[in-house]
């Protein structure tokens, strides 16, 4: 297993009725560089100044038959009687060596990926609506566009109006005030670019959120009082539970003075409240975030057991799991975390890392753990992917 892995690409899915800007978006982040853009197949015939393989992959009808066949398409459709296709491997691989990935799709398409079964493509999936302000501003701009009759406009809104009904089917909405949106976006939404360890990202703001943070008994623990120093001033609630050898690397009055909230290192703590402490946090948290993460949480969470608060939340909660391992390279690489890893990534466990590097335990290889800053932005888009509306 190499750190390529360790951090999977994000799914963007971008769907708008005729007339909402999603042109002059797509344009411009094709332009940035940040995203993959992926060309869709066709079965009908190039237009004028179209160039195979970077507006659209053209195919005959035969071979787009036999694509189908053999399930390459990650959804596909036949509009005015031309096949349309988005091909499936393009988009895992580029996801699995932590690439995002741009769709550009209609709404029928959009709703065939949310309903695709591979877990990588649920996992990635962040689905965009672009969603014009009105249907008077949509005709307006419209009419600007001169392209059309007012009969063909009139004909744009009523299926506008229609998709526009779908908004509540995405994660994300961006009402688009204007059509100039690279600044706009940048300048009054919270999608902020920003650069992270010498990456850029798009930076995601949720609102705020309680996220429990598990803290376990790894040489890399202390890394979570930077982890929790940083999402405390990200604007969120925290709580820390950390396993009992956890307060071996450190002290629970550390995380309890940074995430200014008390920290839970057992069950029988919980005296002040009829209801168990570890199930209100369980019940509470918009996120579990469990950073660093041992061998050892891993294989309980795998079987499910429940010894301690930490892997009780964890079985208790309903919240999104994000798992940031940290651990010596032979422990990562051996089958039984393999495994248990693999296990619960199908349950719905996102995982970020471990990377390569040099290791505590004197060897160089994968298991550190990954950079907090690039946790903390996971943590922030996991959060903000509950929320429907972005800008
Ligand atoms: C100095 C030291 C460093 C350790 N570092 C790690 C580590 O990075 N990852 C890991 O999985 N286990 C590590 N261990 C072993 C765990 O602490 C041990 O498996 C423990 O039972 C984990 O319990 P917990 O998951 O409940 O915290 C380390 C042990 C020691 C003594």
């Amino acid at each position: 297993m190499s750190s390529k892995f360790s951090r999977y690409g994000i799914l963007f899915v971008i769907s708008a009725p005729s007339g909402a800007g999603k042109t002059t978006l797509v344009d411009a982040l094709r332009e940035t560089a940040e995203f993959v853009y992926s060309v869709s197949c066709t079965t009908r015939p190039p237009r004028t100044g179209e160039i195979d393989g970077e507006d659209y992959r053209f195919l005959s009808e035969q071979d787009f038959l036999a694509q189908i066949g053999a399930g390459e398409f990650l959804e596909h459709a036949k509009v005015h009687d031309h096949h349309y296709g988005t091909p499936l491997q393009p988009v895992l691989a580029n996801l699995k060596d932590g690439r995002d990935v741009l769709i550009d799709i209609d709404t029928q398409g959009a709703a065939s990926i949310r309903n695709c079964d591979d877990p990588l493509i649920r996992s990635a999936l962040a689905d965009v609506f672009i969603m014009p302000p009105d249907l008077d501003e949509l005709r307006r701009r419209l009419t600007k566009r001169g392209t059309e009759t007012p009969e063909q406009i009139e004909l744009r809104l009523v299926t506008a109006s229609r998709e526009m009904q779908l908004w509540r089917k995405y994660r994300y909405t961006i009402i688009s005030r204007t059509v100039d949106y690279p600044s706009s976006m940048r300048k009054n939404s919270k999608l902020r670019a920003e650069k992270t360890g010498g990456r850029k990202v798009v930076r995601l703001r949720s609102s705020a959120k309680t996220i429990v943070l598990g803290v376990t008994g790894s040489i890399a623990a202390y890394k979570s009082a930077e982890l929790a120093s940083v999402l405390v001033k990200q604007g969120h609630q925290l709580f820390v539970v950390m396993s009992d050898d956890a307060t071996q690397f450190i002290t629970p009055l550390t995380l309890q003075t940074l995430s200014k909230n008390p920290v839970m290192t057992t069950f029988f703590d919980e005296k002040e409240n009829w209801r168990p402490g570890h199930i209100e946090l369980a019940d509470r948290a918009n996120l579990l975030l469990i950073a660093p993460a041992t061998a050892h949480i891993i294989a309980e969470l795998a079987h499910g057991l429940a010894h301690h608060p930490l892997a009780a939340i964890a079985l208790a909660t309903r919240a999104p799991i994000l798992i940031a391992p940290a651990m010596n390279g032979k422990m990562w690489m051996h089958p039984a975390t393999v495994d248990n890893v693999e296990k619960l990534k199908s349950r719905g466990v996102e995982f970020i890392g471990p990377e390569e590097g040099m290791l505590a335990c004197g060897y160089e290889g994968i298991g550190r753990l990954w950079k907090v800053e690039d946790i903390a932005f996971r943590t922030e888009f996991l959060l903000a992917r509950q929320e429907n509306l972005i800008a």
